[in-house]
This record gives C-alpha cells, sequence and structure tokens, in this order.
C-alpha cells in the first residue's frame, strides 16, 4: 500500500503555541507518519503553552488516530524576528519574558539541536509562524516600521531559517511554510504589510528552493492555506467571516479544516514529495481558482 513513512525522521515545527493553528495539525500529521517532533515556540507564548500541555489542556487534541499521543520531544524558545543574540536589542534580552531563555535566536537554536542531536539533526522544517504588529491597518496606513517587522518576522525568518538549518539536514530534508491568497489577490482586512509578506514568502520560496536545492539538497515548498480561525487569524478580526465566505464560494464547500492542510504538508515532506520544491501548493478547498462571488450568478 502506498503511505507516508517518516519512520526515523526528526521534523522541527516552528510555530506552535497551541493546539488551534496550523502547526500543531502539521506536527500531529508527521507524528502520526512516524516523525519525531520537536517545537519553537515564541518566548512569550512559551510558558503558556507549556501550562496548556503540564495540565492535560491538549491530551484530547494530541491523541493520534493508532491510540499513541503526540510527544514533543523537545520545545525550544525560538524568536524569528532575530538570527543571532548579538542582533537581539538590550531591552528585549534582558525584559522578563527573554531573560531565562537562553539564545532563543535562529542561530541559537541550530546549535541547541546540534548539541541535542548532533551535526544532522534534522530531516523535516515547518515554518509555520507569522507576525504583522498592524495587521488591522490598511497598507495605505501602515507605517514603515510596521511593514518591515510583517516582512522581517514572517518572511525573512524562512530565510534565516533554511540558512541555518539547511546545513543541519539529512539527505532528502523539506522545508514548508504557510503562506496566504492576500499574496496575490486583495483580501480586504489583511493588512499591516501581511500581504507583501506572504508575496516575498512565495517569492523567495522559489529562490531558496533553487539555491538550496543546489547547496544542500534540500526541498522548499510553501501551502497556501484557507482561512482558519486560529489564534493568530484571530488578530486579523473578520477570519470568521472570511472562512465562512469561503466555505460558500469554493468548488467544494466543506469547510477547510487544519487536518487538510496539515495531511498536504506530510506528503510535501515525505519521499512521496521527492519531486516537488519551489513550489505554492494550494490548499483551500479550491477557492484560489474562483473569479467571483457565486452570489452574483451560478449555472449550478
Ligand atoms: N489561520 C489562517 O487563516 C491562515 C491562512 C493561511 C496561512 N496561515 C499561516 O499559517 C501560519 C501559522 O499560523 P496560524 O494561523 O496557524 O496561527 P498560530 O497562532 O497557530 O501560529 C502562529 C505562531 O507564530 C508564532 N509567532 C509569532 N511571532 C513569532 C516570532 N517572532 N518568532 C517565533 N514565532 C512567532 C506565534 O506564537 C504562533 O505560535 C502563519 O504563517 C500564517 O500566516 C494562516
Amino acid at each position: 500500500m502506498l503511505n507516508i513513512d517518516l519512520t526515523g525522521r526528526r521534523a522541527l515545527v516552528a510555530g506552535i503555541a497551541d493546539d488551534g493553528g496550523y502547526g500543531f495539525a502539521i506536527a500531529k500529521a508527521l507524528a502520526e507518519a512516524g516523525a519525531t517532533i520537536v517545537v519553537g515556540t515564541w518566548p512569550p507564548a512559551l510558558s503558556i503553552f507549556q501550562k496548556l500541555l503540564e495540565r492535560g489542556k491538549m491530551d484530547e487534541s494530541r491523541q493520534l488516530s493508532d491510540g499513541r499521543t503526540l510527544e514533543f520531544e523537545k520545545i525550544y524558545p525560538l524568536d524569528a524576528a532575530y538570527d543571532t543574540l548579538e542582533a537581539v536589542p538590550e531591552e528585549v534580552r534582558t525584559s522578563r519574558r527573554y531573560a531565562d531563555m537562553g539564545d532563543f535566536t535562529i542561530a541559537g537554536l541550530a546549535q541547541q539541536l546540534v548539541a541535542d542531536y548532533g551535526e544532522q539533526p534534522l530531516d523535516i522544517v515547518v515554518h509555520s509562524l507569522a507576525n504583522g504588529p498592524e495587521v488591522k491597518k490598511p497598507l495605505l496606513e501602515t507605517s514603515r516600521a510596521g511593514y518591515l517587522t510583517a516582512v522581517s518576522v514572517s518572511a525573512y525568518s524562512l530565510v534565516g531559517m533554511v540558512q541555518r538549518f539547511a546545513p543541519l539536514m539529512r539527505p532528502n530534508g523539506a522545508f514548508v511554510s504557510l503562506t496566504y491568497l492576500a499574496s496575490e489577490r486583495v483580501v480586504p482586512g489583511y493588512g499591516g504589510g501581511m500581504s507583501s509578506a506572504k508575496a516575498a514568502l512565495e517569492s523567495d520560496t522559489r529562490t531558496l528552493a533553487y539555491e538550496a536545492g543546489r547547496r544542500y539538497g534540500v526541498r522548499v515548498n510553501t501551502i497556501s492555506a484557507g482561512p482558519l480561525a486560529s489564534r493568530a487569524a484571530k488578530a486579523i478580526g473578520s477570519i470568521e467571516r472570511m472562512a465562512e465566505y469561503v466555505a460558500n464560494n469554493a468548488p467544494v464547500t466543506e469547510p477547510l479544516i487544519a487536518t487538510e492542510v496539515a495531511h498536504a504538508a506530510a506528503f510535501l515532506c515525505s519521499p512521496l514529495g521527492s519531486g516537488i520544491t519551489g513550489t505554492t501548493l494550494y490548499v483551500d478547498k479550491g477557492y484560489h481558482a474562483m473569479g467571483m462571488s457565486t452570489e452574483v450568478g451560478s449555472l449550478l
């Protein structure tokens, strides 16, 4: 039988702080396929995430289909806005939420992975993180600082991660990130430069696929996922209405669930996806193919 077998592989999933987002669903799918999961969590969200786990609040969602439980081999603090500790402003490094975290930068995480698991600790890297402090503002009202933060955290972070994690990957390594249709079509309400960040992420996926493919033999893909009411997406404000609109107007009308995106991610990162790199894969019930709302006219 053709199946996805990731036994013996280790995946780093960057961007999990609860069980409601795409990162958690992808970690679960990769574990279902047999992979071992390590997590990178944003320092300000780390202790809440650990408490949720310790208090059993995620026990139900951690159940795998074969009776096992999703385990995280290790949870590392990761602030993907920073490449090295020297680049972190003093006030951040010494602040209450960061002071005891050690080296929470991308380079720091790479060093810790090597210290914990040896020179080639990884097979899969999932980039499932984004932040746009001015996401509720139209682009027309977005400040330079807000725009640059959105692009830094949500797009450059992938570049930084490929730079530092690709050399640590065993043969046939794969990266996958999450993008959104607002990169190429106007989605009112997805502001603050987040649409620009996603456009950069998709373009960088192509260039990184070429450069890191040639240099390190890894694959780099991104999934353009439909709207999901995750913690991050709730910051946009109208996420439930966006999901409902997509469900009403997509070719396939059952609401998209995170598991569908997670299964596509597991496939892309598995040997079954070995011929695919540099791609933006739509997992949105086909909504991206539509040109007009079905309210306007339908022959069906
Ligand atoms: N939810 C949607 O509708 C939707 C649609 C398409 C794409 N996406 C993308 O999916 C990815 C995951 O988002 P989600 O919606 O599942 O929400 P989520 O809240 O599960 O994930 C976002 C994560 O990013 C983390 N994060 C924020 N800033 C960070 C930083 N500087 N360093 C490290 N981590 C940081 C947050 O702590 C959070 O854990 C994002 O790239 C998002 O843009 C989401």
